[in-house]
């Protein structure tokens, strides 16, 4: 595919915060096709009307996380030249399309969905499912179709909502006509990136189980974090043999430091080869790794952390960045629709279609 041809859509539900596993799993590699260059398009959708399908009875959070969301998007060096960020609901052509593309979808066909079938257990919702929440893969479909995005960057856990997305562009195409584009999901290289633990060693950093290190903690917060990290329980004294694996600092450790780090930081040691042989064969403490993660890390986090400040004490300038992308997101999707209507026969007052369809059928009478 060429550089014309580049359509990358992709998106996060505004129902917290970014944090560290975000920054590994998807938001450097977003930063990665922004540098690169290499597309049309490159646009970051804020979800949410998805986010409401199973938070219509919090409105508040996800009001005020679309700002902290894309505040963590910017502190990473998002450049709003260079993406065109936009929120969901904002773009009503996104709920319209959904309506019409659920004639093309099965209820068993959504409960089947593997993402829907984990979440709906673990919502508990039984027979009560709502129906927007069960429906939202087909609002995600209209998403990733209304700009006919081709190149969908996800975690592992989103394969099934392309997979939808494609069944239902397959459906559409066959019976109207050849308008949507099938998409491809692009997950990230690093495979270690999805399964970065919470501190508490826990597999997955989550909010509410409050294991992360978030984009906008203070350095305190990120030290208080880092120094009270789970390790390997059986080395409690320096001299004892370490374990370096599920021990979350040196997952850590493998994700983010380089030897440049070991060079600026931790001399004695070349590598992390090195490190963890040390660790492995008693004579390390947990506190020097630790404080060497912690001083990775801040030299990721506070450049963050500065970009951060600069558009916190601007807030009117990120609104108007939503705003901004929002408008460019309705033109690009009122094309779509547009089409879809068309294709779909339901365009009865453009181009004459309806006039001339009927003036035929009686002025021949
Ligand atoms: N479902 C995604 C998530 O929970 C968010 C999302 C909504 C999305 N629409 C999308 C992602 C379209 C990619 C493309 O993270």
């Amino acid at each position: 595919m060429n550089k014309s041809e580049k359509i990358i859509l992709t998106g996060d539900r505004p129902t917290g915060r970014l944090h560290t596993g975000h920054l590994v799993g998807s938001l450097k590699n977003r930063l990665k096709l922004q540098e690169e260059g290499n597309y049309e398009k490159l646009l970051i959708m804020i979800a949410d009307s998805q986010a409401l399908t199973d938070n219509w009875e919090n409105p508040e959070k996800i009001r005020e996380n679309i700002i902290e969301v894309a505040l963590d998007y910017l502190s990473i060096g998002l450049d709003p030249k260079k993406v065109i960020f936009f929120i969901q609901s904002q773009v009503p052509a996104l709920t319209e399309l959904t309506f019409y593309y659920a004639n093309l979808v099965t209820v068993s066909r959504l409960e089947r969905n593997p993402t829907v079938k984990n979440e709906l257990k673990l919502k508990n919702f039984e027979t009560n499912i709502p129906v927007g929440f069960l429906t939202y893969p087909i609002s995600q479909a209209a998403d990733i179709t209304a700009f006919k995005a081709n190149i969908i960057p996800v975690g592992e856990d989103q394969l099934p909502m392309i997979e939808q997305t494609r069944e239902i562009v397959r459906t559409f195409n066959r019976i109207y006509g050849n308008v949507l584009v099938e998409p491809t999901a692009v997950l990230p290289e690093n495979k270690s990136a999805f399964r970065l633990p919470g501190i508490d060693g826990n597999a997955k950093m989550s909010k509410s189980l409050g294991n992360g290190i978030y984009l906008a903690d203070s350095k305190e917060e990120v030290k208080r974090k880092i120094m009270s990290m789970y390790t390997d329980p059986n080395h409690i004294k320096i001299e004892d043999k370490g374990n370096t694996k599920n021990n979350p600092v040196f997952t850590y450790l493998e994700v983010f430091s380089t030897e440049q780090d070991f060079e600026k930081f931790l001399p004695e040691y070349k590598n992390l080869e090195e490190l963890k042989a040390h660790y492995e064969r008693g004579g390390l403490g947990d506190v020097k790794i630790k404080k060497f993660l912690l001083a990775v890390l801040e030299n990721i986090l506070e450049p963050i952390r500065e970009r951060r400040a600069y558009y916190e004490s601007r807030i009117d300038e990120v609104i108007q960045i939503l705003k901004e992308g929002s408008i460019m997101a309705n033109q690009i999707a009122n094309e779509t629709l547009k089409e879809v209507k068309e294709a779909m026969k339901i365009n009865y007052f453009e181009e004459k279609e309806l006039t001339e369809q009927y003036k035929k059928k009686y002025q021949n009478k």
